[in-house]
């Protein structure tokens, strides 16, 4: 019997106290594996709701945030692109404008509760340390 491919689950990784998001403030960054190499990722609030989504824009596979957790616009209502300014519905993560308009970040199985922002590693994305 050939051997099972998919990974083990990982139980659901904590990332941050859930009023360290501001609602439409600075995101939260950490560091995942994604097919075994090292990618970023981040959580926000946005209306309420924490999403989550690696960090690389959809246009060129880079980095998107202008400092350190800093993605939205000043309105707090888009996530924008640092590189060439593409703009990102932060509830879907779909492109609206920009050089990738129609494209879309690649969305993390997040929640929150207990007060706490959880992660949840799926097949290919996992923790950067697993114990
Ligand atoms: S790399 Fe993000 S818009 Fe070009």
């Amino acid at each position: 019997m050939p051997a099972d491919p998919t990974p083990p689950a990982v139980p659901a990784v904590p990332l941050c106290p859930s009023d360290a998001l501001a609602d439409g403030g600075d995101a939260h960054v950490f560091d995942l594996l994604e097919h075994g190499q090292p990618v970023r990722a981040f959580v926000l609030r946005h209306d309420g709701r924490v999403v989550g989504y690696l960090n690389r824009c959809a246009h060129v596979p880079a980095e998107m945030d202008w400092q350190p957790g800093k993605f939205l616009d000043d309105s707090g209502r888009w996530i924008l692109c640092s590189i060439h300014g593409a703009a990102y519905d932060p509830a879907s993560g779909h492109c609206v404008a920009g050089p990738c308009a129609g494209r879309r970040l690649r969305a993390l199985r997040v929640d929150e509760h207990a007060g706490q922002v959880h992660w949840y590693p799926e097949d290919y994305l996992r923790p950067a340390f697993e114990s």
